[in-house]
């Protein structure tokens, strides 16, 4: 495709296409038999959608559409873990409920707390309810909000993040307080800046680091301050921890639990989505403090049934099999960044280098920061066939930038920078 002009007509039309799709969804949801529940009216527009729909559309259009949006991981899982599952589907004892005690059920909790001794050197009660199983930690997170907040409870958010984190909050019916992060501020939450009337109807806190999307990381001592404030203002700290092996150029990603008496407010989430490339299997898990699980756990026992058995023995092998295709796999997603970004450098995109995560958060360059994010993501699928996700999608303080997820292969990520170049040049 030559470089052309990007005429302020594509976009104009881009803007009139998302007013227009805004339009027919209200439309569509006015004509409606059934109209949804007002706690699932307050959620913000879930963009991810919108982006779906728009790459749907380039493919029928014929656009080889490579995809940098959702932070799905492309590499092939680990080849012992997948033999497992499909041993151990094979069981029709495996087909069962699982049930509180069972045997995979009892050596699932003590693989996670080994797995966490080895990791972090913390040690974990796996018969105390230090150890909780998810369908996903999507599941708990969300969950957790159900279990604990009130419509008085105030729920503290850094923002932008996870989407999951707030939209839990909104979901629960608690009361959702932004602390906006920044790159001045390393995009660390400053809790002592949060005023005191928020503080006393706060109940819980969350962080996560390695942070989706901004790449940023934290370290024990912030944890640490964190920790001593919570137990000051009795309010639990929820730290995500899904890219707890995404870390590069030296850096190390801390448990909060290893801040001593941290378990005392504190709990983590994990998951095998990343560092494994098992999203689709659906496991993730909380640790920490076990009043906390057990409210988690108690919710969950009328929601769902457990995990598939099969699923848990997969688990147990991953957790505690050989631990290679981790190390390959923050290898893999270390060079994509080492090759992506100075590919957005030569065409004249400047971003930070990432110190952990397998994203990339980029500021959306000058000439089109008159757009949205979600206008300039429309523009990238409509214009170059790369789907990246918008800032916006992560908070209102995540607006002004794009996440790319570097879940494509390293010429895939060199293509999509020749086509991103061909839109910035369109602008000049
Ligand atoms: C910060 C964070 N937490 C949790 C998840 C979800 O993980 P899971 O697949 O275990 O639900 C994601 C997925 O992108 C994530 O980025």
């Amino acid at each position: 495709m030559p470089a052309q002009k990007l005429s302020t007509s594509s976009i104009k039309r881009v803007q009139q296409q998302l007013r227009q799709r805004t339009e027919r969804e209200q439309q569509r949801n006015n004509k409606r038999l059934f109209h949804e529940a007002n706690r699932l009216k307050r959620l913000p527009l879930y963009l991810f959608t919108i982006l779906d729909e728009l790459k749907a559309q380039a493919k029928a259009r014929g656009v080889d559409v490579i995809d940098l949006g959702m932070g799905n991981p492309d590499l092939h899982p680990p080849a012992h873990v997948v033999r497992e599952l499909v041993k151990q589907a094979k069981k029709p004892e495996n087909h069962r409920y699982s049930r509180k005690g069972g045997d995979v059920e009892t050596k699932l909790l003590e693989t996670i707390a080994a797995w966490y001794k080895r990791k972090f050197g913390v040690v974990l009660e796996p018969g105390q309810g230090e150890v909780l199983p998810l369908i996903g930690s999507k599941e708990g997170i969300s969950h957790l909000s159900f279990a604990f907040l009130n419509h008085d409870d105030i729920a503290l958010v850094p923002n932008p993040t996870y989407p999951v984190h707030f939209n839990g909050v909104v979901l629960a019916g608690g009361i959702l307080y932004n602390l906006p992060i920044n790159a001045e501020g390393h995009y660390l939450p400053d809790v002592h800046a949060i005023p005191r009337s928020v503080v006393r109807q706060s109940k819980m806190l969350f962080l996560s680091y390695p942070h989706n999307p901004t790449t940023a990381v934290a370290d024990v001592k912030f944890f640490k301050d964190v920790v001593t404030w919570a137990k000051k203002h009795r309010i639990m700290v929820i730290h995500d921890f899904a890219y707890s092996d995404f870390v590069f150029d030296g850096h190390r990603a801390p448990s909060i639990l290893e801040v001593p008496g941290a378990k005392e407010v504190a709990i983590e989430f994990h998951t095998l989505s990343k560092s494994y490339s098992l999203p689709g299997l659906r496991f993730g898990f909380a640790v920490g403090n076990r009043d906390v699980l057990a409210s988690l756990a108690k919710i969950k026992s009328y929601m769902d049934f457990g995990l598939f058995r099969a699923i848990q023995w997969a688990a147990i092998e991953a957790l505690a099999g050989p631990q290679e295709y981790v190390h390959q796999t923050v290898a893999t997603y270390h060079k994509r960044r080492n090759l992506f970004l100075p590919g957005l450098k030569r065409i004249g995109w400047d971003v930070p280098m990432p110190k952990g995560t397998f994203y990339v958060w980029a500021k959306i360059p000058l000439k089109f920061s008159a757009l949205t994010s979600l206008e300039f993501a429309t523009l990238l699928v409509q214009e170059a066939g790369v789907v990246v996700s918008p800032g916006s999608g992560f908070g209102e303080y995540g607006e002004g930038f794009m996440r790319f997820a570097l879940v494509e292969p390293e010429p895939r990520l060199q293509e999509a920078v020749r086509r991103i170049a061909r839109v910035l040049q369109m602008a000049d």
